[in-house]
């Protein structure tokens, strides 16, 4: 038997303190609040956070250049907790540009809520918790929202080949915005 035949694995993925992701083939990219144009109400309150980072994500994808159809990647999504004009922090989201792909959340901290939309009359929040297990139907937008006084962190089985419409997201939003209110959720229509 060779040598090489036990190894390490490729990666480890805490579920413990910060939940970070180490491991090979793994990039990380990071967003400022004030970069976080066209998904907020107001706009102009983003500049109140000065140079605050939004979030911050790690991935890991071996074929980053030459991936296929069938390629997966695994990707952690740390959003900080903070509100824009009291709106809860929040990921742009997106819609899958190839709708065939679909897509598996796993919150491993923090609280908040998976909102989803068919881009027609069916929309709907699930709420995200340590452990909460979301299965994304490609053809669903999809967005991750902040609501609590931690970090959420989200981890997501995918396919880069989905391809990832934020444009048609920025264009016409998700029919409800969330809001924390004196210790409160409300929810408002667009
Ligand atoms: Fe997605």
């Amino acid at each position: 038997m060779s040598e090489e035949f036990v190894r390490e694995p490729k990666g480890i993925q805490e579920f413990w303190g910060e939940c970070l992701l180490k491991g090979q083939a793994t990039k990380p990219r990071q967003k400022l609040v004030k970069e976080c144009t066209g998904i907020y109400k107001n706009e102009a309150a983003l500049q109140e956070h000065g140079d605050d980072l939004a979030y911050w994500v790690i991935n890991q994808n071996f074929h980053r250049e030459d991936y296929v159809k069938g390629t997966l990647q695994w990707g952690i999504t740390y959003m900080n907790p903070f509100n824009v004009d009291g709106e809860c922090a929040m990921t742009s989201g997106h819609y899958h540009g190839d709708s065939d792909c679909d897509e598996y959340y796993y919150t491993l901290k923090g609280e908040g809520y998976l909102l989803f939309w068919d881009g027609k009359d069916d929309f709907y929040a699930e709420k995200m918790y340590r452990g909460s297990l979301h299965y994304i139907n490609g053809h669903y937008a999809h967005r991750i929202i902040n609501t609590g006084d931690d970090v959420l962190a989200v981890a997501a089985c995918s396919l880069p080949s989905s391809k990832q419409d934020h444009e048609a997201i920025k264009e016409h939003g998700f029919p409800y915005r969330c809001y924390k209110r004196d210790g409160k959720i409300v929810w408002e229509k667009q």
